[in-house]
């Protein structure tokens, strides 16, 4: 295993390139399974779980190649319904292969993802919504085994939450639907609206594309599909956090600054001078940063998958600031960690009450998951003395070249064994 040394509190300066989304690259990827021929991705990140959920497709019967970024995939011959415990136990979003598997080949038995390190996450929606469309489900052995007579049919499903993956889930089984499937409480996240354009691409008749309405009149077959994958937001929002955090300046490139409309107002509202132009995003930090409060809601609203990072930012700001976790029961996993580095944060029930403090001091950290571990790095970055972080294959889950776009920052990294 790999840790990340990273010595601190140097000014962020520079120039990087934002890579393409991992939560928008996994539901393209398993879209692929909906139509033969050659399916062209541009912009597919190479991080671990797009690789994993290319291993599962290999499992399935399909072929791909890479081409720098674009990826071609072929799920002409698909020979296997089934994603097995090993693959779905690294990573939860294999569960993206439940609906095109049904709707293209009838049967799909996938192994049931049960907790992870940010809380139970379980996938009722998705059942419920696939039991709407005609899908029999029978639980046994750890798997779902979901299968349908003839074709799914339409119908009226409704999320009690809106859940990303779940609407990714039934979109994908809708499409090759007899009739009209609507989704109330649809999850309006960007990545789903990059998948709504792939399906469209491919033939899809899908209405309602950006709001919590989708509604899907079934088609026939559909046609491989040509499709870019948009920036990735999170990681966006990361190294903008990281500069606020350990100071400086830097600009971002090929990013989608309209994707992060709440992160952008709480940075300013913090005193960081942020410019946004087209796909790029300038940040500078001021002397000091003042704290504000936020809570995580569905988009729109401040993302859970930047919580993390936020408070690393937080511990070194003017005042109190209450960070308020809505999405995910467990998710605060870093605080204990961000706390060995001197941070001063109480938790109380689902909110973290965070009193800034001058400075953060390097220390010895592990995180247990991919957004805990980002935190870490930003806390890492401005902390005086040395931080190793270990286990960094969380952070290889979901940001490429992590420590050479760091380094291109101008900061102190390395990696070594452990
Ligand atoms: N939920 C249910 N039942 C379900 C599905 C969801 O109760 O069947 C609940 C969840 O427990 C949670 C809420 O609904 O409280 C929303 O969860 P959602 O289903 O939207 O999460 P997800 O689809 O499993 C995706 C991202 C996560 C991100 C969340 C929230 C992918 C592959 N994963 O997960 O990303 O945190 O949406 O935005 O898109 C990450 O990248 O680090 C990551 C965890």
């Amino acid at each position: 295993m790999d840790k990340l040394i990273i010595e601190g509190a140097r000014k962020l300066q520079g120039e990087i390139r934002i890579s393409g989304a991992k939560n928008a690259a996994l539901p393209l990827i398993a879209a692929t399974l909906l139509a033969p021929g050659w399916h062209v991705i541009h912009n597919v990140p190479d991080l671990r779980d797009t690789r994993t959920i290319l291993a599962l497709l290999e499992t399935l019967g399909a072929e791909w190649k890479r081409e720098g970024s674009t990826l071609l995939v072929k799920t002409d011959s698909l020979n296997n319904f089934e994603a097995s415990y090993e693959l779905v136990k690294t990573m939860r979003a294999s569960i993206l292969v439940l609906g095109p598997l049904l709707a293209r080949m009838g049967k799909a038995r996938v192994s049931l993802p049960g907790g992870c390190a940010i809380g139970a996450r379980p996938i009722d929606f998705h059942l419920l919504g696939l039991k709407k469309m005609g899908a029999s489900l029978d639980l046994e052995d750890g798997y779902v085994t979901a299968s349908v007579k003839k074709k799914l049919s339409g119908g009226t499903i409704y999320f009690d939450v809106p859940s990303v993956t779940g609407t990714e889930n039934i979109l994908m089984a809708a499409v090759l639907a007899k009739g009209e499937t609507v989704i109330k409480n649809a999850a309006r996240e960007p990545e789903i609206t990059n998948l709504v354009d792939m399906l469209i691409s491919m033939g899809a008749r899908i209405a309602g594309k950006d709001t919590d309405r989708l509604t899907i009149n079934g088609v026939k077959s559909l046609k491989p599909a040509e499709i870019t994958t948009i920036p990735d937001r999170i990681e966006t929002g990361t190294y903008l956090i990281a500069v606020g955090t350990a100071g400086g300046e830097a600009n971002l490139t090929h990013c989608n600054p309209s994707h992060l409309p709440s992160l952008i107002e709480k940075l300013r509202a913090a005193g960081l001078t942020v410019k946004d132009s087209g796909n790029s995003i300038y940040v500078s930090r001021p002397a000091k940063v003042q704290s504000i409060d936020i809570k995580t809601q569905p988009y729109p609203g401040f993302p859970t998958d930047l919580q993390a990072q936020l408070m690393a930012l937080m511990s070194l700001a003017t005042g109190l600031s209450v960070i308020t976790e809505a999405i995910f029961e467990n998710r605060f996993m870093h605080v204990a960690e961000l706390k060995r580095m001197g941070a001063e944060i109480k938790i109380n029930g689902n909110s973290a009450i965070v009193k800034g403090i001058a400075q953060l001091k390097g220390a010895q950290v592990m995180a247990t998951d991919l957004r805990a571990s980002a935190s870490l790095v930003v806390a890492g970055l401005a902390a005086h003395g040395v931080t190793e972080i270990s286990r960094i294959y969380h952070l290889e889950r979901g940001y490429e070249d992590m420590a050479g776009k760091l380094k291109a920052l101008g900061a102190r990294v390395r990696k070594e064994k452990e």
